[in-house]
C-alpha cells in the first residue's frame, strides 16, 4: 500500500509489513485481461447459489462459498468453519420514515457464530495459518477479534494468545475469550498498546498474527460485500456505511465491491462511508486536515469500545477506498450512538453499540443533504446486542450518559429509555402498569 511493490505469497514477512513498513494487500494475477484464468461471472452467480444447498460444510459457509474470489489456499481441507456469513439483510422502516427515506436496510454481520463480522475474516486467516501449520495464533484485539480468532483456534486444535487493554473491553467478549481457551493477557495500556507489544512477540516467537493487518482477514472479510450483492439480486446499494475502528471492515468491504466490478458481476459500486466516534476520530482528522494524506493518532475515547482505537492500521487503504467509491467520513457524539443504538433495538434487530455509528451518521448526512430521499442505504452492523449489555442496561436505566452529553437529546431519550418497574407480586399492580404503558 506504501510502495506499490509487490512479492509472492511466500516471501510474506511474519509482521505482514513491506520493508517501507506499509501494509499488503492480496492480488491475483489471473484476474487481469480477458484470458482464461478470469472467473466467468454468470457461472459463478449461480454456482455461490447452489452451494447453500449442499451438504459440505466449506459449500455452505458465507464466506467459502465464494471461495473463486478468494483463493489463499492450497488445499480446501485447510479450512476452518463455524458456518459463517450468509448473514440478514433486515429493512429498517422505522427509521427510514423518521429520516424521509424510501429504502433503508442493515445488514447484520452481529449475527455470525460468535457474534461480531469479524468472523468472516477469521476464517479465512485462520485457515492460512493453519495450513502454514502454525501452532499458536495472535491477537491484540478491542474484543471482537479475540472471540473470534479463540473459536476458530479452538475449532481447529490451536493455542491462541489474546492480548487486551485492560479493563476497556466488554465482559461478553472477554467470557468469550476465556471459554475458548484462550491465553488471555490484559495489559496496562490502550489497544493501540497492545498492537505495539505483540509486534514484539511475534519478531520472537512462532505465533500467526491474526490482526487486520494480515491482509487473509481482508479476503474473508470482503465477502459480505458479495453477499449484499448477491441478497439484492446483483444489483448493488447506492451508500453503505461501516463504522470506522482500526478501518479494514470498511477497507475489506471496499475490495470486494471493487473487485466485483472488475470482474463483471456488477455494474456499479456503492459510495461506502465511514463513520468514527467523535473521541475516536482519527481518520476524519486526517481528511478534513490532510486531504487523507497523513493521519495523526489521537487518545482514543468513546464508550463504544469496539471502536476505541486512536491508531487505525488499515488507515490507507481506507482513504483509497473512500476516495475510488466516493464516500463519505463523519464523526457522531456519544448521544448520538446511544440513541441511535436504541432505535435500532426498537426495531427489534439490535447491535453493539459501534454498531451504531452507522445509523447516527447516516442522520448526520442526510441533514447535511448528502444524499436523497430515493438512495438505497446499507448500514452495516457489526456487533451483536447481547455482546455489551451493560451498555444498553445503563443507557435504559438513564446512567449512562452525562448532563450535559443527554441534554442535546432529551426529546428522544424521553421516548427510547424503557427502564424496568420493580413492584410487588400482585395481579392489579401489574394491570395498573399495562394500563399505564398503553396510554
Ligand atoms: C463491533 C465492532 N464494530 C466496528 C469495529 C471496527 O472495525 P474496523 O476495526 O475494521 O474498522 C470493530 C472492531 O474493531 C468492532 O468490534
Ligand atoms: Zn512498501
Amino acid at each position: 500500500m506504501g510502495c506499490a511493490s509487490e512479492i509472492a505469497q511466500e516471501a510474506l514477512r511474519g509482521n505482514f509489513r513491506c520493508a517501507c513498513g506499509d501494509l499488503y494487500e492480496v492480488t491475483y494475477p489471473g484476474w487481469s485481461g480477458a484470458g482464461h484464468t478470469r472467473p466467468n461471472p454468470s457461472a459463478l452467480r449461480w454456482l455461490w447459489r447452489e452451494r447453500r444447498m449442499s451438504g459440505e460444510a466449506a459449500d455452505r459457509s458465507g464466506v467459502w462459498r465464494f471461495r473463486e474470489m478468494l483463493p489463499i489456499l492450497k488445499d480446501e481441507r485447510s479450512i476452518v468453519s463455524l458456518g459463517e456469513g450468509n448473514t440478514p439483510l433486515f429493512e429498517l422502516p422505522r427509521s427510514a420514515d423518521r429520516l424521509g427515506m424510501t429504502l433503508l436496510r442493515a445488514k447484520h454481520q452481529g449475527m455470525n457464530p460468535t457474534g461480531s463480522f469479524k468472523d468472516a475474516g477469521m476464517t479465512a486467516a485462520l485457515s492460512v495459518a493453519k495450513e502454514r501449520r502454525f501452532a499458536w495464533v495472535a491477537c491484540a484485539s478491542t474484543g471482537n477479534t479475540s472471540a473470534s480468532m479463540a473459536a476458530y483456534a479452538a475449532r481447529a486444535g490451536m493455542r491462541s494468545l489474546v492480548l487486551l487493554p485492560e479493563g476497556r473491553i466488554a465482559w461478553g467478549k472477554l467470557a468469550q475469550a476465556m471459554d475458548y481457551g484462550a491465553l488471555v493477557l490484559q495489559l496496562k495500556t490502550d489497544f493501540d498498546g497492545c498492537v505495539r507489544v505483540l509486534a514484539g512477540v511475534v519478531e520472537r516467537a512462532p505465533v500467526c498474527l491474526l490482526n487486520s493487518v494480515n491482509p487473509y482477514r481482508i479476503e474473508g472479510q470482503k465477502t459480505p460485500a458479495l453477499e449484499i450483492a448477491e441478497q439484492m439480486e446483483w444489483e448493488v446499494p447506492d451508500h453503505l456505511i461501516v463504522p470506522g475502528g482500526n478501518l479494514a471492515n470498511s477497507s475489506a468491504l471496499g475490495k470486494g465491491f471493487l473487485e466485483m466490478k472488475r470482474l463483471g458481476l456488477t455494474a456499479r459500486v456503492p459510495r461506502i462511508s465511514v463513520i468514527q466516534a467523535e473521541g475516536a476520530n482519527p481518520l476524519v482528522r486526517a481528511m478534513r486536515e490532510t486531504g487523507g494524506e497523513r493521519l495523526e493518532p489521537v487518545e482514543a475515547q468513546t464508550r463504544a469500545s469496539a471502536i476505541r482505537i486512536g491508531n487505525p492500521a488499515s488507515w490507507r487503504k481506507a482513504v483509497q477506498v473512500i476516495r475510488e467509491t466516493g464516500g463519505f467520513v463523519e464523526q457522531v457524539s456519544e448521544a448520538e450512538i446511544a440513541v441511535a443504538k436504541a432505535e435500532i433495538g426498537a426495531e427489534g434487530i439490535g447491535c453493539e453499540p459501534a454498531s451504531a455509528v452507522t445509523l447516527a451518521g447516516l442522520k448526520k448526512l442526510r441533514q447535511q443533504g448528502k444524499m436523497t430521499a430515493e438512495e438505497s442505504v446499507v448500514l452495516l452492523l457489526t456487533g451483536h446486542t447481547l455482546k455489551d449489555s451493560d451498555y444498553t442496561i445503563q443507557f435504559h436505566r438513564g446512567d449512562l450518559l452525562t448532563e450535559p452529553e443527554s441534554a442535546p437529546v432529551a426529546a428522544e431519550l424521553g421516548t427510547l429509555c424503557r427502564n424496568t418497574v420493580e413492584m410487588e407480586a400482585r395481579v392489579d399492580d401489574v394491570l395498573r402498569e399495562l394500563e399505564r404503558a398503553g396510554r
